[in-house]
């Protein structure tokens, strides 16, 4: 059984080299054409199998080991956000309004980082590893993309695993945990109608505004007054559009939200609540409303089995200290839909570094990471990928 070690970190030039030319001409969702040429290009360079143009522009590479064995699969993903960069650092983006404030720089690198560790070891490869690079996943559309093109099929991998960067943790630390570490994703579209009027003659109208406002308002009971308060789950009014003029009392409002949950009990108890919420504010109002209530994703819940060999593979490569129980979080990732096929393991990777300033959450147009986190990133992976390769054979010697 081969085992990466501390000293494969030594190629950390080449990987911070890469990050920062990927970070300096970010591409928005569905865009990724740049990003993409360049995984496709380093993945044949190193023999690896490459199919281009999978859901949109994503990328999936095959390495096969020379022994035969079973499939594991590895995803980053690529996109960046419409956020106008503010970190002043000389790799900062040199694309207007478009800025990888989300660290998919970071996994893109580290997934080249991997896949070329293990095209190094391809001789003692016990199976395969697949590479997915996906697009567009902060509009939840790349993943889904990926699975209908099929990403997962030919071969097919019997586990999956990948890592998002995470500033409250050290670089060179990871957080690792089984079952739910991301929320499932909801949305809701309200549209509140009531009858314009003068704004003198409030009695003589319907105000759509004072009763979406107090549909915002009485949202907020949802969670904190009619669920369990050990049930995680957020409600969040973002949009709120409405009004044409300050003494026009207006017929409509339009109101967007996002509904996070944890657990399939909530999921299955929240749109009725939050419907029945809407619907008699409203009508409390005289206002009448339409509702679209659309499930986005499912909740990123990390296998037992996959989550203890990833752990095991951590520990091993980067010590016991290292190796932190994950923090959850009520954000969401479209990862969630290759769990829902396949059992794998989503980690943390620690990108903070606060002696050096980088202290700042994700989609803050100060973000950045520590570098050095690109080769634990890499390695971790690639060691991962190894660990699960050889599960069947771990599993035999302990019999
Ligand atoms: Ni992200």
């Amino acid at each position: 059984m081969i085992h990466l070690t501390q000293s494969d970190r030594g190629r950390l030039p080449e990987l911070v080299a890469l990050r920062r030319d990927l970070h300096a001409y970010p591409e928005l969702s569905g865009q990724e054409e740049r990003t993409s040429r360049i995984v496709a290009e380093r993945l044949a360079a190193l023999g690896i199998e490459v199919r281009a143009q999978v859901g949109g522009t994503g990328v999936v590479g095959v390495l096969r080991g020379a022994r035969a064995g079973p499939c594991v699969a590895l995803r980053a993903d690529m996109d960046a956000l419409p956020i106008q960069e503010a970190t002043g650092a000389p790799y900062a983006s040199r694309i207007p309004g478009v800025m990888h404030a989300c660290g998919h720089d970071v996994h893109t690198t580290c997934l080249v980082g991997a896949a070329t560790l293990l095209a190094e070891h391809r001789d003692s490869l016990p199976g395969t590893v697949k590479f997915l690079f996906q697009p567009a996943e902060e509009d939840d559309r790349g993943a889904q993309a990926m699975l209908a093109d099929g990403a997962l099929e030919d071969p097919e991998p019997s586990a999956i695993c990948g890592l998002h960067t995470f500033p409250r943790l050290a670089a060179g630390q990871i957080g690792v945990r089984a079952g739910p570490l991301m929320a499932g994703i909801d949305s809701v579209r309200i549209m509140v109608r009531g009858a314009a009027g003068h704004g003198a003659a409030p009695h003589r109208a319907v105000d759509a505004v004072v009763a979406a406002a107090a549909t915002v308002v009485s949202l907020q009971h949802v969670v904190s007054r009619r669920l369990d308060p050990q049930e995680p789950a957020v409600v969040t009014v973002g949009m709120f559009h409405a009004g044409v003029a300050p003494n026009v009392i207006a017929a409509t409002a339009e109101l967007r939200g996002t509904v996070r949950w944890m657990r399939a009990e909530t999921r299955d108890r929240l749109p009725a609540l939050i419907r029945e919420t809407i619907e008699s504010t409203c009508r409390s109002y005289g206002a009448t409303v339409e509702i679209d209530y659309a499930r986005t994703l499912p909740p990123v819940v990390n296998d037992p089995r996959v989550t203890e060999a990833v752990s095991r593979a951590a520990t091993r490569l980067l010590g016991h200290d290292a190796v932190r129980p994950a923090e959850p979080t009520m954000g969401g990732d479209d990862f969630a839909l290759y769990l829902a096929r396949v059992p794998g393991c989503y980690l943390w990777l620690g990108t903070g570094n606060p002696e050096r300033g980088i202290i700042y959450d994700w989609h803050d147009p100060r973000y950045d990471v520590d570098e050095d986190a690109l080769a634990t990133g890499s390695t971790l992976l690639a060691e991962s990928a190894l660990e699960l390769l050889n599960g069947s054979h771990i599993e035999e010697e302990s019999r």
